[in-house]
């Protein structure tokens, strides 16, 4: 099976009856993505695929076959919202951050492709990254961090 990561193709050989976090950490050595919960609830190990945030860490390397996956690697530190956290403090110990950029990166795309750069609500943010969990309370940061990007104030560009 084939699975293309980052842009680059990999072709895999019979092992990989393994989750998707064990390839890119393990195999790839993309250790951004993280393993915290193992149980799908914290958001950790969230990648893209084909362009939607999928958690990584339930899923056979089997059903991600064919597809195009974009780990926090892949952002390459560009994407506005991960300037935006590094601007509002949006982290302490940072073993949340990878999963919450895919998903606001995600987000936040989308957002500005529908909304410009108006700001989305409190709520709206929060809908967003209801399948993230940060233990250390980063919250205040994270979401004024995303409307920024959303916004692209001034502190993001
Ligand atoms: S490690 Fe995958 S959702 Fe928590
Ligand atoms: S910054 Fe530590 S878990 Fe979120």
């Amino acid at each position: 099976m084939e699975v293309t990561v980052n842009g680059t193709t990999h072709r895999l050989g019979s092992e990989p009856d393994v989750t998707t976090v064990h390839l890119l950490r393990e195999n790839l050595d993309l250790t951004g993505t993280k393993l915290v919960c193992g149980a799908g609830v914290c958001g950790a190990c969230t990648a893209h695929v084909d362009g939607v945030p999928r958690v990584a860490c339930l899923t056979p390397v089997t059903a991600w076959e064919g597809t195009s996956v974009t780990t926090v690697e892949g952002l390459r530190g560009e994407h506005p919202v991960q300037r935006a956290f590094a601007a509002h403090d949006a982290l302490q110990c940072g073993y949340c951050t990878p999963g919450f950029f895919m998903e606001a990166a995600s987000f936040v795309d989308r957002w500005r492709a529908g909304h410009g750069d108006t700001a989305p609500s409190r709520a709206e943010i929060g809908a967003a990254l209801a399948g993230h969990l940060c233990r250390c309370g980063a919250y205040e940061g994270i979401y004024a961090a995303v409307a920024a990007a959303c916004t692209r104030g001034p502190r993001c560009r």
